[in-house]
Formats: C-alpha cells, structure tokens, sequence
C-alpha cells in the first residue's frame, strides 16, 4: 500500500530519502513519537515502569505502534531508551521524574574496567525481540528503526550519572584524564556496534544514533573524542546497506566532521539551515547529504496553521530531495496530539502542492473602474 501522498510504500519511501534517491515527498516521523503526549502511553505507564515497558516485548511493541496507529507517520521507532546499554555493561539505571539517574558513576580507572562487554542477542534480547515483533506485525512497507546513544551521549550520562548542565565531570576525565577516556569511549563504541547489530538481525531497516549533547563539545574536542569513537563504532558496526542516522543537537560547528563519520544522514536541530548545511557539505565532501530534521519541537504549542507552514518551510530548504522531515529535538510531552498530526499531515503533503504554496499565487487585480470616462 503506498504512503499517503506517495507512489512509494513507506519503506521504500523512508530508504530512498536516506540513501538520497529521487521521492515524491519527503518520508516523516517524529523523535520520542512514543511518550507522554499521547493519552494511550500515559495509560500504560500508569500499570507499568519505564524500565518495564523497556523490557517487555509485548508492551514495547504496544506503545511503538499508538503513534502510528493515531498518525500514520512514515517510520516507527522501537521503543526503549538509549541508557539500556548503560544498565547491560553493569551500571544501576534510574527514571526518576527529574531524569534518569546513574548513581554509579563513572570516574577512576577501575570504574572503566569494571564494564562489562555484553552480548545483546542475550542480554538484551527483549529489544530484538519487540523490534522483530514489529516488523512481523506492520508488514514490510513500514520501516522500523533501531537506536542507541553515540557513544560520547552515552559517557556523559556514565560519568557525570544524570543528564547535567555542561556534563561538568565528563569534560573533566576528557580534560584530566584524556586516556582513560579514550578507553571508556571505545568500550562504549564496541558494545553500542554489536547492540545495533542484534537489531538489524531482528529486522530494523535503519538505525539512529543519538549524540544529543555533542554540542557540549568544541570542535577540537569533538575531533579528537566523539568522531574516533563514532568512526570505530560504524567500522564495528559494518551496517551494509542499512542507513545509520546520526543526530547531534547545537552541533552547527560539528557537522562538517560528522560528515566524515561514515553515518549515512546527518539529523540536526532547528537552529540549523537545512539548505545552508546542504551547500556547505556539497562543496566539503562533493555528496549530497540525505538530512533529517529539524522544526523546533516548541512550534507544535503554535496554531495548527502555523505547524504546517513550519513543516513546509524545513522541505522548502531541500525542495523535499533526501530529506526526512522530522523534529529538531524530541516531541514534548505536553502537545496535543492535534498537533503533533498536524505536523505529520503538512509532511505527507504531496511535493507538487508544496512548491505551490511557495509561489504566492498573483496578488488579486483591482477591476477597472469602469465609472471614469
Ligand atoms: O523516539 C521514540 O519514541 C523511542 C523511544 C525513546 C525514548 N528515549 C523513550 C523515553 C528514544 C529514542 C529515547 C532516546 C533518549 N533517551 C535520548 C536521546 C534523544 C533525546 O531526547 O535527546 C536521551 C537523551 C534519553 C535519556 C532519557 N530518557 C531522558 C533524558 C529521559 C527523561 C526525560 C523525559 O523525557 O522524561 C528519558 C525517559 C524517557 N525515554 C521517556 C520516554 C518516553 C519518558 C519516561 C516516562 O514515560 O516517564
């Protein structure tokens, strides 16, 4: 069956625009399009934890497909988090309602050595399990998508233990201690490349990495830490014809060295000119980059009007050509879910319609006033 507004079913839809093929219309879905916005998420968490949902398959499977069956976005995400891998290498995993809390922290040498490399086909078997369960139960015209942390996202919430402001400790063992940290990254990398592995296997057809706080990060430092572990976790990972997108927030001044990662798309945040970064790469790395992203997830609290024009205005900046329209951030969990549908209509909207309604139609002519001689 084809997409909504598209000759292409979803996943070659989805496939074409990471690989940069010619689209009808840019594929869309939403980061955390599973969560709190929707009343049949909040349901389910009101009978079960986090971690419990996580490590569910049935439930797991349950909450990644609400969005799909109350949007019908292009993509479903499976549902879990990127600190799962945290909790299987051997450290204590919190969600407290102020975030998730790793109360062992990271911070000696012996810390470091005391991870563990773990084997997802076993110890995490319930996210291959949900992610083959999905794919079982969509068919295959929806593309399911893995996930985990990059692995520089991943060692600030180890050593720092919680999602905190600047990620103070962690700059202080890249600083301190730059070796040790090399180490912690490249255990991360190993671990997190075998972790994706066990979700292709099961079925994912492509998989994101998320670097959310890579904007902590000067160039220098990213270059230095973040790109080589993210470089060895693509050469562990031999993804094959599978995409890996690669998402960094406030990463303007990283993208040029993540274009030299080895990831397929680069998903960037609103704060990014699509048609900028597309020019800038063009004339680095002569490819045209596939993108992903990247309207401000605090333009879903306007009026629907004004989310489709923002949607419109993210395609108008690459004309809807490798493109996955997408957030720049995660979906909030206070939306209604009116707008986060309208933000996946205005994406499903045909390319011809939009290139319409950027040509403003001939403003109106005053008839001639037929009362003068
Ligand atoms: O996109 C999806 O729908 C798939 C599920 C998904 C979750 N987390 C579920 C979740 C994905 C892809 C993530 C990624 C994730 N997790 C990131 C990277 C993306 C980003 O948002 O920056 C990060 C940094 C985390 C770590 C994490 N997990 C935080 C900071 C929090 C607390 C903040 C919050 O939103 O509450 C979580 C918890 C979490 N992960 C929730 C969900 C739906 C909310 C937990 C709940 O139901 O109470």
């Amino acid at each position: 069956m084809p997409a909504p507004g598209s000759q292409f079913d979803r996943k070659t839809l989805f496939l074409r625009a990471c690989r940069g093929e010619a689209t009808d219309r840019a594929p869309v879905w939403m980061m955390r399009q599973a969560g709190r916005y929707l009343p049949e998420y909040r349901a389910v968490r009101a009978k079960h934890s986090f971690l419990e949902v996580c490590k569910t398959p049935s439930l797991a499977v349950e909450v990644s497909l609400q969005p799909f069956h109350a949007l019908g976005m292009d993509a479903v995400i499976v549902f879990s988090d990127i600190l799962i891998p945290a909790e299987a290498m051997g450290l204590t995993i919190h969600f407290a309602d102020g975030g998730p809390e790793l109360p062992e922290k990271i911070r000696s040498r012996s810390d470091v050595e005391r991870l563990r490399d773990f084997d997802p086909e076993r110890e995490t078997r319930f996210l291959p399990d949900a992610i083959s369960e999905l794919c079982r139960s969509l068919g295959p015209e929806v593309p399911v998508l893995g996930f985990a942390a990059a692995p520089w996202t991943l060692a600030c919430y180890m050593v720092d233990g919680g999602g905190h402001a600047g990620f103070p400790h962690t700059k202080r063992m890249l600083h301190a201690q730059p070796e040790l940290f090399h180490q912690l990254l490249r255990r991360i990398a190993r671990n997190t490349a075998r972790y994706l592995q066990a979700q292709l296997a099961a079925g994912a057809a492509a998989v994101q990495l998320f670097d959310t706080w890579a904007g902590e990060l000067s160039r220098h430092d990213y270059d230095a830490f973040a790109l080589p572990a993210l470089q060895q976790l693509l050469s562990d990972l031999k993804p094959g014809n599978a995409p890996v997108i690669y998402y960094s927030k406030a990463s303007n001044h990283l993208l040029e060295s993540a274009a030299r990662s080895g990831v397929t798309v680069l998903s960037v945040d609103w704060r990014v000119d699509l048609a900028q970064l597309r020019a800038t790469l063009l004339e680095r790395t002569k490819r045209l980059w596939p993108l992903q992203g990247n309207v401000d997830p605090t333009v879903l609290y306007s009026p629907e009007t004004a989310i489709g024009a923002a949607a419109r205005s993210a395609l108008a900046q690459t004309s809807g050509r490798a493109h996955i329209l997408n957030l720049g951030h995660g979906i909030l969990p206070d939306v209604t879910v009116e707008s986060a549908r309208a933000f996946i209509q205005a994406g499903q909207t045909r390319m011809h319609d939009v290139a319409a309604e950027q040509i403003a139609p001939a403003p109106a002519v005053a008839p001639i006033s037929t009362g003068n001689p």
